[in-house]
């Protein structure tokens, strides 16, 4: 076995040590997501319950707040939400990861834990021709990692496939190891599968989703999960055209419900859905926890975002974690996980009330909050109604989520949320839970996840308002709508 450079490992550990104090207390800066201790993140990587305890690795560039020669920077967790940072887990150095460590997974394997990764290897950066292999790293101690001396273990990708060749998501079925890749065949993205005994030497199996033109030109971290007795494939497509109100960032992160037969290896699916329909939300990855949950965790960024947190050293987050669940007309569910609720304090309820105008909620305030909202469709004169958050004493800055009622839409507007591209994001709603609408809300200093009706609808944004822009507002348009109760809670900050 061969110990990862740790001069490499050192090397940049010091430079992010040394950014970590000049970022502390800036304005952007998240309370209860995972960021990088400074300078650059995209995807989350090889998350896991290991040892009982909760791994992330994510995409890290400890050099500056923009991508770079990219590393895995990693933090664990006892209860998925107060989070510790860990040394740098793997660096680029060798032949075959030199020009960065992309994106991957985790398993343990007879107890060593053992990262399966993309090495990147830039040949020329200017015509951006590169190569992709597949390899592992392992460690006994959960922190230090060792790269396999027969690495890389995949070295290019099969008959027709491009060197788009990346972010192996690993898991075990019936004493096989299987893996799922993301690849580009004949200008059209494509997921694959292999198999393995040992996690080393690897068989291709064919593809197992192809893109028929609908589904972009690549697809970016493939997941394949099972959830109540169907299969479910994760990935973020690149190359989808918007439609009305969908697929309206640069890429989408969406799913495929079907069955999948081990002894074919046939994955018969329905149609694409988008899994978020806010504007920051990609690469998302799941795995199963020891309560046989499956949890999710996204980036909470979009590679074309403005991200004026840059100018204070650092960039991008972590959307908080989420439990997913398969509800019976298909569609997937995402649901903040319940350990998020110790991190609430201050409780303040407000009581049944006819809102036919805007009502500032004084005691509501703050950039720290979880907001659970409920409203009654019954009776409803309002076109549209809401809240807005991150108010300004003027109430000209601010964010709004409302509901219109003739399209049955939610739609999160950041046209007045401050700095950054603002933009509308809309979602439709079938409803559920027929007369009631329940909009919650997790506010953080530049972001808002906005979860409705138990996850059936879910968008994540990142906002940058003034740090003095605190107050929140119920409204409506058109007429009057029936606040069943609102609760909201300040939420601690796990970094301080
Ligand atoms: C997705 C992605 C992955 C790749 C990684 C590089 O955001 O492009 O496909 O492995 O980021 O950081």
């Amino acid at each position: 076995m061969k110990a990862i450079n740790s001069s490499c490992i050192l090397k940049a550990q010091q430079v992010v040590e040394e950014a970590r104090k000049k970022v502390e207390h800036t304005p952007y800066r998240l309370g209860y997501h995972i960021m990088a201790p400074a300078h650059w993140i995209n995807d989350p990587n090889g998350l896991i319950q290991w040892n009982g305890e909760y791994h992330v690795f994510y995409q890290h560039h400890p050099y500056s707040p923009k991508g770079g020669p990219i590393h895995w920077g990693h933090v664990k967790s006892k209860d998925l939400v107060r989070w510790e940072h860990l040394p740098i887990a793997l660096a680029p150095g060798e032949e075959y990861d030199k020009s960065g460590c992309f994106s991957g997974s985790a398993v343990d394997n007879n107890g060593t834990l053992t990262l399966i990764y993309t090495g990147h290897i830039s040949l020329n950066e200017e015509t951006d021709e590169f190569r992709e292999v597949q390899c592992i790293a392992t460690s006994e101690d959960g922190i230090h990692f060792t790269k396999h001396p027969q690495n890389p273990v995949i070295t290019e990708p099969p008959a027709g496939g491009s060197w788009h060749f990346r972010d192996p998501k690993v898991w075990k079925h019936s004493e096989t190891w299987y893996m799922v890749l993301g690849n580009q065949m004949d200008g059209l993205g494509n997921v694959l599968l292999y198999e393995s005994a040992d996690l080393v030497n690897w068989e291709y199996s064919g593809i197992l989703v192809k893109s028929d033109g609908k589904l972009g030109y690549m697809l970016e971290c493939p997941d394949f999960i099972e959830l109540n007795g169907k299969h479910v494939l994760l990935s973020s497509p690149q190359g989808i055209q918007p439609e009305g109100d969908l697929y309206q960032n640069l890429y989408q992160t969406g799913y495929l419900v079907g069955e999948f037969d081990y002894e074919t290896k046939q994955f018969t699916h329905g149609e694409f859905e988008e899994l978020d329909k806010g504007f920051d939300f990609y690469a998302v990855q799941s795995f199963e926890d020891e309560k046989g949950r499956r949890i999710v965790i996204g980036w909470m960024n979009m590679w074309e975002s403005q991200m004026p947190e840059q100018e204070h050293g650092w960039a991008g987050a972590l959307t908080i974690p989420r439990e997913l669940q398969l509800h019976d007309d298909g569609k997937l569910l995402m649901k903040p996980v319940v350990e998020l609720k110790s991190l609430r304090e201050n409780n303040i309820s407000v009581q049944t009330m006819i809102v036919s105008e805007n009502v500032r909620l004084d005691e509501v305030k703050g950039d720290q909050l979880e907001i659970i909202a409920k409203f009654s469709l019954a009776n409803t004169s309002a076109e549209k109604f809401g809240l807005k958050v991150r108010c300004s004493e003027n109430g000209k800055e601010h964010t709004i989520v409302s509901y219109d009622v003739k399209e049955q839409k939610v739609i999160v507007d950041r046209s007045q949320s401050g700095r950054g591209e603002g933009g509308i994001r809309k979602g439709k709603i079938e409803m559920l839970h027929h007369d009631v609408i329940t909009l919650q809300l997790f506010i953080d200093r530049s972001s808002l996840e906005l979860f409705v009706n138990e996850g059936e609808l879910v968008m994540t944004n990142r906002i940058y308002p003034d740090p003095a822009s605190l107050g929140v507002e119920l409204f409506t348009e058109g007429g009057s709508v029936k606040l069943i109760e609102l609760e909201a809670w300040t939420l601690k900050d796990i970094w301080v």
